[in-house]
């Protein structure tokens, strides 16, 4: 039955010519296309299971144990009772709202032992995928190539409205219709979407984060980066919102536990929700990101960093409030001066330049093709021209780095809906109620806020705006600020913060008890965020032509380059939609004459231990059973406990949680980062360089046997038969 499959697939390979031609690490594939894609190079790598086993839509199938955890990350289910092992950094924000002082669970790790112990995480979802399907042909059915971009984005938007309907079974399913290759292509997700989701486990930050933002995207890498949830359902099994009635749900497939160990060159996939990758970007998109995007990041993001920093180091209370805002910026931080410097020394602008270089001379080979592509380059160009003239990409990525990392400059747009309640009339008791999600909204807000911190972050963004933004394109706030504080914007910020309704809690509390349209709209803060986004929104307007014009170029761009190169699979970039990668276990040559291993040991965690660095700390029962060699069965052949391993699938953010698997389908770790030598990987996929970073399942393992004694997991989670 296998063989003849087998064969069919190549037989079926030979007649459309269809071939990966990839680099057979390269590419973020669709699982209901594998089977015919990339099954033949998957077996022959290593895979043991058949193409049904991995993606089925009728019987439960290797797809059905691997989730979209909030959005941002993937998780996988590992138990018959809905156990899901995810990152620690996919947690941790969870992990820090259930943290304070008194239960300070980002330092010294949770652990619930029993269900009744686990934690209830509002807002977090787990979404199964229950089919995809292509719709491309209905979604581009009444759209022409004379239409204008917005009369395509509306017959598209109109198509996607219908097609999610059909399938969303009266609610009962989240439907979605996303683009691929740049919109020249339409599939349709249908998911399940569970919105109980507790948190089970969580190492101390020392484990789940050892080697901190030193350590973060780098090689050689000893962080035990995961965490443990569990997915519970209604008691009928069906998704139900939070209750104590609810039970742990029974899955349709879980995962198996190896531990094997790894090797050199063993095949391993990936499965999981990369969110977005940009790999069709331009030679003129680099200069853009290389010029402006980047350097924006890199310099606001890196003050507010330092700010928030230094307030942390001085206070327990600040350290906590801040700890998961801090991480996600440093992170991304931290990714884009590895974008930049990536880059640079790949060469990636003359990389994409000789792909254009191939496009335009397939493009000019005839007139037909003229017709149709001849102008996507020159535009694309253009558009990118246009871009840098106005530092449109400057202000763009101002103006997003400050509202993610200013929180008082957040809030305002959260609130605004205040002005229109004050303006209906409303009175009294009716006022207040009307009011209530208001103070909700401000609970939330001020619960992870430093007043002190803030104002000096907002002073911050107010002095690279005045900086670095064309004087004619700066928020008007400037000019209030020029005429009533000679310029200076640390007075304007202290006085805001004094003043402020939207600053403080006490403020805001005693506003919404008294509140008057005018305050609202006399407030300085009020005044400061309405200013920002209206120069923003303006801006906007200014360009969407531009961002049309780009749009269609860069599809006509995608479509061409296909067409130029039939032999060739193109892989889709990623958008959040579940994707496989493939690859094996590998080691690399960072530089000249510098080898890295595939693995590390925890002899790595005691030789980078540096009491007074907080990064670095060891905690000391970890240091205990490293002494006493107490390993347990999650040892190696040679009685030694790997930490990490390295491998040469193509992953992005969002893979974050992913399970890293064994031919036979068998969990073996989780992915959980890229390296440093190959931070422009998003953009040009680089073979010799680029590795995901993977925590082996047998320190998981220990972690929660050894560390944690938290046997009511071990029992829980099975381990498949021992085959080395
Ligand atoms: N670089 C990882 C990713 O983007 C996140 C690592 C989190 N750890 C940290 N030290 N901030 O998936």
């Amino acid at each position: 039955m296998k063989k003849t499959l087998f064969t069919l697939i190549l037989l079926a390979g030979l007649i459309t010519g269809l071939k990966a031609e990839n680099p057979p690490d390269e590419g973020m594939w669709l699982p209901m296309f594998v089977e015919r894609l990339n099954y033949v190079d998957m077996q022959k790598m290593g895979l043991k299971l058949t193409p049904q086993e991995i993606y089925d839509i009728n019987h439960s199938s290797l797809k059905d144990a691997i989730v979209n955890l909030g959005g941002f990350c993937t998780a996988e289910v590992v138990s018959n009772q809905g156990l899901l092992f995810t990152n620690h950094h996919c947690s941790y924000d969870a992990i820090q709202k259930h943290s304070s002082i008194d239960h300070d669970y980002l330092t010294d790790g949770f652990w619930a032992r029993s269900l009744e112990e686990e934690l209830p995480n509002e807002g977090l979802t787990v979404s199964f995928l229950v089919k995809m399907d292509d719709v491309t042909s209905r979604v581009l059915e009444k759209v022409s190539p004379e239409m204008s971009e917005s009369e395509r984005s509306s017959a598209v938007g109109k198509a996607i409205e219908m097609l999610k309907e059909e399938e969303s079974a009266e609610g009962k399913y989240e439907v979605s219709v996303k683009g691929f290759y740049n919109g020249n292509e339409y599939y349709r997700f249908v998911y399940e979407v569970y919105e109980d989701v507790r948190l089970v486990g969580a190492p101390p930050s020392a484990i789940g984060k050892f080697g901190g933002d030193t350590d973060n995207w780098m090689w050689p890498r000893h962080t035990g980066d995961f965490s443990i949830m569990r997915v519970y359902s209604g008691p009928d099994g069906k998704p139900a919102p939070y209750s104590k009635e609810n039970i742990p749900l029974k899955p349709k497939h879980f995962l198996k536990i190896s531990i094997d160990g790894v090797e050199r060159g063993d095949y391993t996939m990936i499965w999981g929700y990369p969110g977005t990758t940009d790999r069709y970007r331009t030679s003129h998109g680099i200069q853009a990101t290389l010029s402006e995007i980047d350097p924006a990041i890199v310099k606001v993001g890196g003050r507010i960093l330092e700010i928030m920093k230094s307030d942390m180091d001085k206070s327990d209370e600040v350290r906590i409030k801040y700890a998961s805002n801090y991480a996600g910026l440093a992170n991304f931080w931290k990714n884009k001066i590895g974008e930049k410097r990536g880059l640079k020394r790949l060469d990636v602008y003359d990389k994409k330049k000789a792909i254009e270089d191939q496009f335009s001379s397939w493009v000019n080979a005839e007139e037909s093709r003229k017709a149709i592509y001849g102008n996507a380059l020159q535009d694309i160009s253009d558009v990118y021209t246009a871009y840098a003239e106005t530092k449109y990409n400057t202000k763009l990525w101002y103006l997003q780095i400050s509202f993610f990392g200013s929180q008082m400059m957040a809030f305002p747009m959260q609130t605004q809906g205040i002005i229109n309640i004050l303006k209906s009339g409303q009175k009294g008791e009716e006022l207040q109620t009307s009011l209530a999600p208001f103070y909700e909204m401000g609970t939330g807000q001020f619960k992870n806020y430093n007043p002190a911190t803030e104002e000096k972050i907002v002073a911050a963004i107010l002095e690279m705006y005045r900086e670095d933004v064309p004087k004619d394109a700066l928020p008007d706030i400037f000019n209030l600020i020029d005429k009533k504080f000679k310029g200076d914007v640390h007075l304007f910020a202290k006085k805001l913060f004094e003043t402020s309704v939207l600053a403080t809690e006490e403020n805001y509390k005693a506003f919404l008890a008294k509140p008057s349209i005018k305050t609202f709209e006399n407030d300085l803060g009020y005044k400061m965020t309405n200013s920002f986004y209206n120069s923003f929104m303006t801006q906007n307007m200014a360009v969407a032509p531009l961002g049309e014009k780009l749009k269609k170029a860069q599809r006509l761009f995608v479509d061409g380059l296909r067409k130029s190169n039939p032999e060739k699979v193109y892989y889709p970039d990623a958008n959040s939609t579940m994707r496989v990668t493939f690859g094996q276990v590998l080691d690399y040559f960072p530089a000249d004459a510098i080898h890295y291993d595939f693995r590390t040991y925890i002899d790595g965690i005691i030789e980078k231990e540096d009491p007074t660095n907080e990064e670095f700390i060891v905690p000391a029962k970890l240091k205990e059973l490293y002494e006493k060699k107490d390993y347990g069965k999650w040892a190696d052949k040679d009685g030694r406990l790997v930490v990490c391993f390295l491998s040469n699938n193509d992953i992005t953010g969002g893979n974050s949680g992913s399970p890293i698997l064994n031919g036979k389908g068998e969990l073996i770790g989780l992915a959980f980062d890229g390296n440093w030598e190959a931070m422009s990987g998003d953009i040009a996929f680089e073979p010799e360089l680029q590795r995901t970073i993977n925590v082996d399942i047998r320190y998981v393992m220990f972690i929660i046997d050894k560390f944690a004694n938290a046997q009511n997991l071990i029992d829980e989670i099975k381990i498949a038969q021992k085959t080395r």
